[in-house]
């Protein structure tokens, strides 16, 4: 089988050439992301890989039809850039890797709250530039502390296991609770409650048309006052221009992200010889208490080795007709 990669990094091109040693699919890569400009290039492939960014929308995924194109690899876990509607209709299959590593992405979101908590990001330039005084860098305990986790799949509970083992008090909401988290402590409260309560709070839950936006101005306006907010998960569950309020009148004490709404335009990208075009990231990156990371949660040796290992499962799955665990299908 021939399999087109949109998006490739040479990281990609390392770890599936590494993988693809056991299955013997011919690889091509590309570092163009997929759209109605590039997706002639798909011309003559069954296969496509594809990521995050690379949006597959109705007409998208019509003029892969038309190419050729029969199966979509989705080398990771979320599936809100794929119109699932208009795939089924045309009758590609999408499949998805679930889970490669939850514990990549929970750790990430660990490391944001302590940079942010403890300002390591500002004391490594400070001694950098031989400024060994602490005046300003007073940052705050863990221990002790109400974590408010939105969304307690995969990613959430291995977040909620490494911050019970900092001693804090776990605080979740989730459409289905899990009964594991309650056994080991983790209180299951209504959205209000956990934005009311949580000292910190970490979004795990999926991109949906429920949980687009689910941290607006009114949300903002319930927020316990100094709460530090860390997203993981997709950008769109934040809404931009009120979180740029929020921090102007210090409703939250700072911001860790490692997604953004509009970070198709800006992530994956070395843009350091350009000028920024969106107001408002530059407007997130002026402030001095927030960290924003470029989608590089899942980035471990780990992770990457487990993508393409399923990835390359998944579509072997598909090429002998066999059960596909991990298709993604439209609900409706
Ligand atoms: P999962 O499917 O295991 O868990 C998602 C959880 O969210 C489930 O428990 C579900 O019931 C819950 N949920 C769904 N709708 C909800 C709602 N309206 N309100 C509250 N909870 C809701 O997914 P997993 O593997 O834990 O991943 C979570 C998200 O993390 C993914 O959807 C993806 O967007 C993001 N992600 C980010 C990565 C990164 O590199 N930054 C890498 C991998 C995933």
């Amino acid at each position: 089988m021939r399999i087109l990669f949109f998006s490739a990094k040479s990281y990609d091109q390392e770890y599936f050439t590494l993988a693809n040693e056991a299955f013997g699919y011919e690889l091509s890569f590309i570092e163009a992301p997929l759209s109605q400009q590039t997706l002639s290039l798909s011309q003559g492939y069954e296969a496509i890989c594809v990521f995050v960014n690379d949006k597959l929308d109705a007409a998208v995924l019509e003029g892969l039809a038309q190419k050729g194109v029969k199966v979509v690899a989705l080398r990771c876990a979320g599936f809100n850039n794929v119109d699932l509607t208009a795939a089924a209709k045309l009758g590609i299959t999408v499949l998805r890797v679930p889970a490669y590593s939850p514990e990549a992405v929970a750790e990430h979101a660990v490391a944001l709250i302590l940079t942010l908590s403890r300002k390591t990001h500002k004391a490594y330039n400070r001694v950098r530039e031989s400024n060994f005084s602490l005046e300003r860098l007073t940052g705050f305990n863990l221990y002790q502390k109400t974590i408010g986790v939105v969304g307690t799949g995969k990613i959430g509970q291995a977040f909620c296991r490494i911050m019970q083992g900092f001693g804090c008090r776990l605080l979740a909401y989730d459409l289905y609770p899990n009964e594991e988290m309650q056994s080991l402590g983790v209180e299951y409260v209504s959205f209000t409650r956990l934005l009311e309560q949580s000292d910190v709070i970490s979004l795990h839950c999926p991109l949906t048309p429920d949980t687009h936006h689910l941290l607006d101005a009114q949300a903002f306006g319930q927020i316990k006052k100094g709460a530090t907010l860390i997203n993981t998960s997709r950008g769109g569950l934040i809404d931009t221009a009120a979180v740029i309020q929020a921090l102007k009148h210090a409703q939250i004490r700072a911001l860790g992200i490692d997604v953004y709404e509009q970070e198709e335009h800006l992530f994956f990208r070395d843009l350091s010889e350009t000028i920024i075009q969106d107001d408002l990231i530059a407007r997130l990156m002026s402030f001095p208490n927030v960290l924003v990371t470029a989608h590089q949660a899942f980035f471990t040796q780990e992770a990457l080795t487990e993508i393409a290992q399923i990835s390359l499962s998944n579509l072997s799955a598909w090429q002998q007709g066999a059960p596909l665990a991990n298709e993604v299908k439209d609900k409706a």
